[in-house]
């Protein structure tokens, strides 16, 4: 059974046959408006969701499918303390194929390990967000024409937002791609990304706090919100907050062909000024995200045999204990602790379900 749950789960090829599928899509949506005709999508969302919810909602309609939803988790049996392997293989009586989001960092990979149908991570809180990676590449593709040799500014929130990870995971596969990341001192990108994403892959990459220095080297700016509902200490949040707002003053030293992407929703860190700007590509990428979620409802589907999700090789063993806050093994009813080796550091543990280090 094949679930996706980061967007490596993803090869490079299987990504450049999404987009692929997503521009037929869009040049041919009668071809594809009775694909799945007689199937369900059980969108779970736990967490507040307009985008992703709404197009996932959208592409299996416009499949010719069907939809059953969870859009509040006290409207479920989440509020009286039903677990997500147990919610998952409700689903599954239910439906064909699952888009969940939540709010805690693992529990799509809890999801897909219980589920006997494909799940899609729609959002695990800070982990992971692979389909809006995949808005982002379609975007990519449609905005420059190309993934390779571009350079990538990512400005924000670099350490709890999830967007990012992927977008950082999915643009280190192809060549020739410079990041500058852009982000405060206390919201750098985490260590493990770094690590495991970008010196494994030899990725050329810049830090820095200055975005009006950054701007005029990039082809393209991803801008993110400050991510509130993630930060332990409110002050800490109001301290940060304001720390980038792009307005069309700063677009004044940018390339007349830079695109500016946000997974949105924004706060205040693009001025709305910004829209009219041709360069504005963020509504673009919204309705994007809808057809890479067909194409990637499709695939799943026609690829869903029945077979057992396998999760990834884990140490049941080492004696560790997640200390990530926000991750699902402190949540989920009777989960065992299970820890993987870190490909680039020797001797260092990860949570199988959060990626966190072990202490
Ligand atoms: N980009 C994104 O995930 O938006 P939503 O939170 O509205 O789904």
């Amino acid at each position: 059974m094949r679930s996706v749950i980061d967007i490596l789960d993803l090869s490079v090829q299987e990504l450049d046959s999404l987009t692929d599928t997503a521009l037929d899509i869009i040049a041919h949506p009668e071809k594809y408006a009775h694909a799945c005709e007689g199937k369900k999508l059980a969108a779970l969302f736990f967490e507040p969701s307009t985008r992703t919810r709404l197009s996932f909602e959208a592409a299996m309609y416009e499949l010719g499918g069907h939809v059953l939803s969870v859009s509040d988790a006290n409207n479920a049996s989440t509020y009286k303390g039903e677990s997500v392997a147990d919610t998952v293989k409700m689903a599954s009586c239910y439906a064909d194929i699952i888009a969940m989001r939540h709010p805690r960092d693992g529990a799509a990979l809890v999801a897909a390990a219980n589920a006997s149908i494909p799940v899609i991570n729609g959002g695990d809180g800070g982990h992971c967000h692979p389909t809006q990676t995949l808005a982002d590449l379609l975007t990519i593709r449609r905005e420059k024409g190309r993934f390779d040799h571009l350079t990538v500014g990512v400005c924000g929130d670099l350490k709890y937002g999830r967007t990012v990870h992927s977008l950082i995971g999915a643009m280190s596969r192809y060549e020739g791609t410079r990041f500058v990341l852009i982000s405060p001192k206390e919201l750098r990108i985490p260590a493990y990304v770094r690590r495991e994403t970008l010196a494994k892959n030899a990725v050329h990459y810049t830090e820095t706090v200055d975005l009006d220095a950054a701007i005029p080297e990039l082809d393209i700016l991803y801008m993110t919100r400050i991510q509130r509902e993630r930060f332990g200490d409110p002050a800490e949040y109001e301290r940060l907050k304001d720390s980038y707002v792009l307005t069309p003053d700063k677009l004044a030293a940018a390339r007349p062909d830079m695109a500016i992407l946000h997974p949105l929703p924004r706060v205040n860190e693009i001025s709305v000024a910004v829209d009219a700007d041709p360069r504005a590509a963020y509504f673009r990428q919204a309705l994007n995200g809808k057809y890479m979620r067909m194409a990637l409802i499709l695939k799943l589907l026609a690829e869903a045999d029945g077979v057992p999700f396998q999760a990834p090789a884990a140490d049941f063993s080492t004696g560790h204990i997640c200390r990530n806050p926000r991750c699902i093994t402190h949540t989920e009813q009777e989960l065992p602790q299970a820890f993987r080796p870190d490909s680039s550091e020797p001797g260092v543990y990860r949570c199988l379900y959060c990626d966190t280090a072990a202490e």
